[in-house]
């Protein structure tokens, strides 16, 4: 069995080769100087130093790779035969590559980008976010890395925090489901690693990363324990028991203590409490950071000690051999036991043999006739067409009608760059411009579908890319206004540059001032203005919100994103994306959907109505087609309710209006008492369904009485008697097409 060749392995290594397999390095470590991020020279290894970190150091795993034209699959394919080659001769044990492929294959020149996860979640189409993930898995092992760093399932439940178009939105349900497909595309459906066109999948980032008090990336969180349970550990645990193989850890402090030095959380929860048998990896530099920046070890080599002895299996070191260094010294002296050392190097053997690499290490060339093909651009395609979100459509103002002669403006009118997001062709997205020409930007999309004679453009502002991702150059609001002239309608592109992670800290949520003044001057022309949105964060625009005739979202969605929007433009498909989280209105007002009663109270006629919503600008969930649904005749299948037996819900959705459409179906439960205050509402299930003109469908769920369950004060998860509400409908808020149902008695039985 595996178990037993990993244990016939691990007996062979010595000290030194066991703690290399627990050290990862980046790609700089062992190249030629700059060429890393060289944009036309192929990657150059450099000999001394790869001998350095394999022969010396024994390193085990390699992550990064770079901006370059030049690294096709076949590029990728001799740089890795070259490091496996070193590998297999000195210790018999192949390395793993590791890469962050999270909307695509990200370094890989000619590969198939999807939505970022933000707009895939808006697709409420787990089976399109399997198939994204599944091609990205086929074109990552086609440049021959068999180890991505995604899915993201951390909550994106604070709109500041720059990683939140990283996330699957701010419901653990939706994030769960759509960690499930995730991880269904990426390993395969029985997590077979040894067929060649899957890749290791990275859940990321354990625990509570993305719940920061300050909305700031890496800054402090305070998260008690039964919102942890409640809202931040069940995505967690969905995809461990999918049977994700890895899993990368939280860069931050939760309530004091660094996760990577957090024994409670690395050894007690995940691993005991989860059950997780697989690879625990730090974030970048992680372990000197509890050194470093955190403060909680006076010498680096305290942190090494306690970062490995609270459960973290791999270091991401990433650019030295001290941590190897240190740990041989450390198991020397006796401060970490050897028991702990076998523990982590089985996880990372079990993984390299469970990708078959120990057979194959190199990479056969020429098996991936499918990389970059058209049938994996028209899955990217679906999905961007899927996930755009219309919110906003004044009489009907879109579809545009022929003949329309539109005016374009904006700084995301006409970039690549912002289409795509971080995590492109580079970290921070700049490389975008250059290596994303062969695809149709907004501006571009638009004119090839109403003709250039049709559409007029001018940005009016556009981004510095030179400075910092938030700087704005080229002010010039009179000029669009007067290029608005001959135009019928105004396709206003706005929201943000690219960025990831901590450069993508933000002071003031609302949209920049100039883009603020731009949406004025040009609302001001008394033409119908639809506004585009391409952003990372809802970025506030309730100043200006009113004047807007239109209003549509496209999150980032990938290489064709201008295409899809183009064509729902024009009406040739119909917007079918749901909000994954709350679009808030005011700075003051952040939250979400299933917020407690007393955070939305508002005083109405004397009185305080506590079962309203937040004042958001758009509710989670929500999202306007160009037909018209009907929610009709509700039924539940048994009005006794135990945590025991299954119980049916079904609802019939009528198309009431003149086009084909998809509408996604959203079962929400409200637990009206309970011993804990309740939340103000569930998602349960969803189910996204296509109806023609006229059609009706019934759609179905079925729950268990444990589906109603929350996390009660002595942090089990517990099924209370009592009354409940099922509501199915459109959109999170309350909406007349919503059904309310109210249950008999649930039975608590112990
Ligand atoms: O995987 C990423 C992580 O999400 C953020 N820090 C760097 C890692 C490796 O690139």
């Amino acid at each position: 069995t595996i178990d037993e060749k990993v244990e016939k392995i691990l007996h062979q290594l010595s000290l030194e080769e066991k703690v290399g397999q627990m050290t990862q390095v980046t790609l700089d470590v062992i190249t030629k100087g700059e060429s890393r991020f060289a944009s036309d020279e192929p990657l150059k290894l450099d000999k001394k130093l790869l001998e350095e970190a394999i022969v010396k150091y024994k390193i085990g795993s390699v992550l990064n790779t770079a901006n370059n034209r030049a690294r096709t699959t076949d590029k990728w394919n001799e740089v890795i035969s070259q490091i496996q080659k070193v590998a297999m001769k000195e210790i018999g044990v192949p390395v793993l590559y590791g890469v962050d492929a999270i909307h695509g294959t990200t370094y890989t020149a000619g590969a198939t980008f999807f939505p970022q996860q933000i707009g895939m979640a808006a697709t409420w189409n787990t089976e399109l976010n399997r198939q994204g993930a599944s091609v990205t898995a086929y074109e990552t092992r086609a440049s021959s890395i068999p180890w991505d760093f995604s899915p993201v399932l951390d909550m994106g439940r604070n709109p500041a925090w720059p990683r939140i178009w990283e996330t699957y939105g701010e419901d653990v349900y939706l994030t769960s489901q759509m960690g499930i497909a995730a991880i269904d595309g990426y390993e395969g459906e029985n997590n077979d690693l040894s067929d060649k066109t899957k890749v290791a999948s990275c859940i990321k980032h354990f625990l509570g990363y993305g719940s920061e008090r300050s909305g700031k990336d890496r800054t402090p969180s305070y998260l008690p324990e039964i919102e942890l349970r409640e809202h931040y550990l069940p995505s967690y645990k969905a995809a461990i028991d999918a049977g994700a193989h890895t899993i990368m850890i939280n860069s931050g402090i939760i309530n004091g203590t660094p996760v990577h030095a957090s024994y409670k959380y690395l050894t007690k929860l995940l691993k005991e409490e989860l059950g997780f048998k697989g690879l625990v990896v730090t974030d970048w530099a992680d372990i000197e950071n509890l050194h470093n920046r955190d403060k909680v070890a006076d010498t680096h080599k305290e942190a090494v000690k306690k970062s490995i002895n609270a459960g973290i299996d791999m270091s991401m070191v990433p650019y030295n051999f001290k941590f190897a260094e240190m740990l041989v010294e450390l198991v020397n002296e006796g401060e970490v036991p050897m028991s702990r050392i076998d523990d982590a190097v089985r996880r990372v053997l079990k993984v390299k043999m469970e990708l078959g690499l120990f057979e194959t290490p190199y990479p056969s060339k020429g098996d991936y006739p499918k990389f970059g093909s058209k049938e994996h651009e028209q899955i990217a395609y679906n999905a961007a067409s899927e996930s755009i979100t219309l919110l906003k459509n004044n009489e009907n103002i879109l579809p545009l009608k022929k003949g329309t002669k539109v005016f374009v403006a904006g700084p995301n009118a006409n970039s690549m760059r912002t289409l795509n997001g971080g995590w492109t062709y580079s970290w921070q997205g700049e490389k975008v411009e250059e290596f994303a020409q062969d695809y149709n930007t907004i501006l571009e999309a638009v004119q090839n579908k109403l003709g250039k004679e049709n559409v007029a453009f001018a940005s009016g502002v556009e981004y510095n890319h030179e400075g910092l991702y938030h700087e704005e150059k080229n002010i010039d609001i009179d000029a669009a206004v007067k290029a608005s002239e001959g135009s019928d309608v105004i396709l206003l592109c706005l929201g943000e540059n690219t960025y990831t992670e901590t450069p993508g800290n933000l002071h003031d949520l609302y949209i920049s001032q100039n883009q603020r003044k731009l949406a004025e001057a040009l609302a001001k022309t008394g033409k119908p203005v639809v506004l585009i949105l391409n952003e990372g964060r809802p970025r506030l625009i309730s100043q200006f919100e009113e004047d807007m005739a239109a209003v549509v979202h496209t999150y980032l969605p990938g290489n064709f994103g201008g295409d899809a929007l183009a064509d729902i433009l024009v009406g040739e498909v119909n917007p079918s994306g749901k909000l994954p989280y709350s679009y808030p209105m005011y700075p003051n007002a952040l939250g979400t959907y299933d917020h407690k009663p007393s955070e939305a109270s508002e005083k109405m006629e004397g009185m305080y109505d506590y079962n309203s919503s937040l004042p958001f600008q758009y509710p989670f969930g929500f999202g306007l087609s160009y037909t018209t649904f009907d929610y009709s005749d509700i039924k539940i299948s048994r009005n006794e309710i135990t945590p025991y037996h299954d119980f049916t819900v079904s609802v019939t959705v009528k198309n009431t209006g003149d086009v084909e459409g998809k509408e996604v179906v959203q079962l929400y439960t409200k637990d009206l008492y309970a011993s804990i205050t309740p939340d103000n509402k569930r998602l349960r299930r969803f189910e996204k369904v296509n109806l023609k003109p006229g059609e009706s469908k019934v759609v179905e769920f079925t729950l268990n009485g444990k589906d109603l369950a929350f996390v009660a004060e002595n942090l089990k998860w517990t099924v209370e008697a009592g009354e409940f509400k099922i509501m199915i409908g459109d959109q999170s808020a309350s909406l007349n097409v919503t059904k309310t149902v109210e249950f008999e008695k649930i039975y608590f039985e112990n």
